[in-house]
């Protein structure tokens, strides 16, 4: 029996080989990486079953060598099959993750001849009022395009004109490819970071689209605590580390945190001075409840000072904290 993982970032979906047959099958995820093959990873489990013949000296020397022998040509016999066919799979997967990259940088020329750094802003928060409806109890919601049927909710106000913006994109890459909501968003939206100076953020493709709106009430309401809004985070499987990292998008946008078309770790510097203490009229407006609440709780305030003092690991984590974002509750097309 063989068997074939394929470990691309983080992918929840894996090659299947029924163990009852004998024609193995391999479903790779379409969300596999840029051409990057370097995490394939073969496990061929030892044989199980051996022929020993009732020679009445089991132990002798030559009965040894002759159920080596046996064992390797078993190996060959069983292996040789599955390395053609691997091969021709692998061949056949180079292809379709050749033909998924140039999608991806269609995706990428077409969002950049749309969203200017003055749109970037909008784009970024539609992914996350795509994304963070995610609920892991019940696994629902999250990165499925479902933005596009609730937009007339109250939290979603403003957030049409910019989906509108990404419509002229998506319609170019549909020309040519077909792709889905969810995958458009999530690469807009970090497009839109990198456009305005922040990390580069690569998008793994093969997001399904949902068919219906998700769940309502879901999004964290800008009016709550550092406690509530960790237990918001935590509901959608993100940690405190990661809240603080994704609230660094408020870097970006009219709240205060330095240049609004600027994504750099003013955000956390800022937070740090606590500006809407002063009696200054303009400064006390800086910033949302939810965002002075951070700095109020001691483990939202590690990571805050941390990504104040080094803006390098600010893009690492923030890198890292979207690529869970977007891959939060999707549901995967495979080849
Ligand atoms: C932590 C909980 C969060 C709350 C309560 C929250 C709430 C809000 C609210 C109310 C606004 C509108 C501010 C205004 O009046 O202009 C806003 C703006 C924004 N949010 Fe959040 N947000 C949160 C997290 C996030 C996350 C995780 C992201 C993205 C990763 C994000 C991205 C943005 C961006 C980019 C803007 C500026 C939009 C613009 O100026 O057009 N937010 N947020």
């Amino acid at each position: 029996m063989a068997s074939l993982t394929i470990l691309p970032a983080k992918a929840p979906l894996v090659s299947s080989i029924p163990s009852s047959s004998s024609h193995l099958e391999f479903k790779f995820p379409v969300k596999l990486q840029h051409s990057s093959l370097s995490t394939v990873k073969f496990r061929l489990k030892p044989l199980q079953a051996r022929f020993i013949p009732a020679t009445g000296d089991e132990d002798s020397g030559e009965n040894l060598d002759w159920v080596s022998k046996r064992r390797r040509n078993l190996i060959c016999v069983s292996t040789l099959p599955f390395l053609f066919h691997f091969r021709e799979s692998f061949e056949g997967f180079s292809a379709e993750a050749a033909e998924l990259d140039a999608t991806y940088m269609l995706m990428k020329e077409e969002v950049r001849k749309v969203v200017s750094k003055g749109k970037a802003p909008g784009v970024l928060r539609l992914v996350f009022h795509d994304a963070g409806t995610f609920e892991t109890d019940g696994n629902s919601g999250g990165m499925n395009g479902s933005i596009v049927f609730e937009l007339d909710r109250p939290e979603n106000a403003g957030l049409k004109k910019s989906l509108k913006i990404l419509q002229k994109a998506k319609s170019e890459v549909d020309s040519k490819q077909s792709v889905s909501w969810a995958d458009m968003i999530a690469v807009a939206g970090a497009e839109a970071v990198s456009i305005c100076g922040g990390p580069t953020i690569p998008v793994i493709l093969g997001r399904r689209d949902s068919v219906e709106p998700d769940a309502e009430g879901r999004l964290p309401e800008e009016s709550l605590g550092a406690s509530a809004l960790k237990q918001c985070f935590k509901r959608k499987g993100l940690s405190t580390q990661v809240l603080v990292a994704l609230s660094g998008a408020h870097t970006l946008g009219s709240k205060g945190f330095g240049n609004p078309f600027v994504f750099d770790n003013s955000y956390y510097k800022i937070l740090l001075e606590k500006p809407w203490n002063s009696s200054d009229k303009m400064a006390s407006m800086i910033g949302l409840p939810s965002d002075h609440a951070l700095v109020e709780d001691d483990e939202c305030l590690r990571w805050i000072k941390k990504y104040a003092d080094d803006q390098d690991i600010f893009f690492e984590d923030f890198k890292n904290a979207y690529i869970k974002l977007v891959n939060s509750g999707a549901r995967w097309k495979s080849l």
